[in-house]
């Protein structure tokens, strides 16, 4: 076999629990990561190496980082409510009030398609540039057929368009509409369990389904509804879950074998047990806790103590968490939640692969999956996220294409 390109002299974080070696090599072929071992082994196995090849000097290299959750696209901002939190107010106050993520749809249902695609461009090109290879991008600023259509289009344009990887999950549950739209929450539920979501799918315009499991947007019953819906449509389910209260929303998200539940602050520990069960991955999200000024932590002791992956993500919204860092978000995970430097790394290369149903594709430097790694111009992982917008120098290669370049290798 000849590779189409060849990285050598590599320190290589693998993150699929292999200790790292130094003088590594990455072979790709196909965009496609088809050998990593020793450069000097190469005879014995009878590769050739390639026309292209690449001195990694000594740099080390980590799997590309992967956000897996964020609601990327929104028009306008929330700077007025966070003036009024500043003076007392609560997210829920606000949100009762008709603000909070209502205010964030009512700008998004005014944006055309065209606004939101250089929004979003721009957005995920500060993403890259932190070496984050793949984005999930929610919609549920839209809330009614029209804009959610709108929201999900643009996420399928920028998939197609852009070099970083797009998830794209339907949060059409994300809160209700004003009651002058639905007479009640079981009414929205149903438009979209029999309009909506069958839309989504006619178009291919969603990879997963998720909801908001709260006081102030669904309940449990209500979830169920929709994920029974989904799965009956093929499509992999996730939760917004236990941030603000115990709904016991994990409870049924692990019924249906969700693939993450998102926040979890107040879960409980019989819930955790449901989750290994399930096999479903917690993502943490250390921005909203940060933001809201949250007092109670994830039980992050308890996901150790049951295994269960731990995933970090940025969460980017214009209300909880207004931060499109995903490396200011792993330090918020170690100074605030505790994970050490490794598992802050892994919770956002292989457990976010994980939260995604995307485990086969990324999240490791393993032979088979895409080739998506960063080379950092760090001596070692820490350095990654010990700052806050150091934002060190890097090579981002995606699919086995450099798509990115401050290092100069
Ligand atoms: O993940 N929890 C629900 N959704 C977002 C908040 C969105 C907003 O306030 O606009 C979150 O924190
Ligand atoms: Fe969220």
């Amino acid at each position: 076999m000849i590779f189409d390109s060849l990285w050598t002299n590599l320190q290589i974080e693998s993150m699929d629990g292999s200790k790292k070696i130094k003088n590594d090599s990455i072979g790709v072929k196909n965009g496609k990561l088809s050998w990593i071992g020793k450069k000097n082994d190469l005879s014995k196995l009878k590769l050739k190496s390639s026309n292209k090849i690449v001195d990694g000097k000594n740099k080390l290299v980590t799997p590309g980082l992967i956000d897996c959750h964020t609601h990327l696209l929104f028009s306008g901002n929330r700077a007025n409510e966070f003036e009024m939190r500043q003076k007392g107010a609560t997210y829920e106050e606000i949100s009762k009030k008709g603000g909070g993520i209502m205010s964030t749809v009512r700008a998004t249902r005014n944006a055309t398609e065209e606004e939101l695609y250089k929004l979003g461009k721009h957005r995920l090109e500060q993403f890259l540039s932190e070496g984050v290879t793949t984005v999930e991008i929610k919609s549920g600023y839209g809330l009614d057929f029209e804009s959610e259509i709108k929201l999900l289009k643009v996420a399928t344009r920028l998939q197609k368009d852009l070099s970083i990887r797009i998830q794209r999950t339907f949060l059409g549950a994300h809160v209700c509409p004003q009651k002058s739209e639905y007479k009640s929450k079981d009414e929205y539920i149903d438009f979209l369990c029999n309009t909506l979501l069958p839309e989504v799918k006619k178009q291919k315009l969603a990879d997963a389904v998720d909801g908001f499991c709260e006081k102030i947007a669904f309940n449990t019953a209500q979830i169920e509804k929709l994920f029974k819906k989904a799965k009956e449509l093929g499509f992999p389910v996730k939760l917004h879950a236990e941030q603000l209260s115990n709904q016991n929303g994990v409870s049924i998200a692990a019924k249906f074998n969700a693939i993450s539940v998102d926040h979890l602050e107040h879960i409980s520990e019989d819930s955790i047990k449901k989750m290994k069960k399930s096999r479903t991955t917690a993502v943490l999200l250390p921005g909203a806790y940060y933001f809201l000024k949250e007092k109670q932590k994830p039980p992050v002791d308890l996901f150790r103590k049951h295994k269960v992956p731990i995933a970090i993500a940025t969460d980017f919204n214009p209300g909880t968490s207004p931060i499109n860092s995903l490396l200011t978000i792993c330090n918020m995970a170690q100074v605030l939640f505790g994970l050490t430097t490794q598992e802050s790394l892994r919770a956002v290369t292989k457990n976010a692969a994980l939260a995604l149903g995307k485990d086969k594709e990324i999240g490791t430097l393993e032979a088979g999956k895409n080739a998506d790694f960063v080379i950092w111009d760090v001596e070692s992982i820490s350095e990654i996220s010990y700052g806050i917008n150091l934002n060190p120098k890097k090579t981002i290669v995606i699919n086995g294409r450099v798509v990115y370049d401050t290092l100069g290798i």
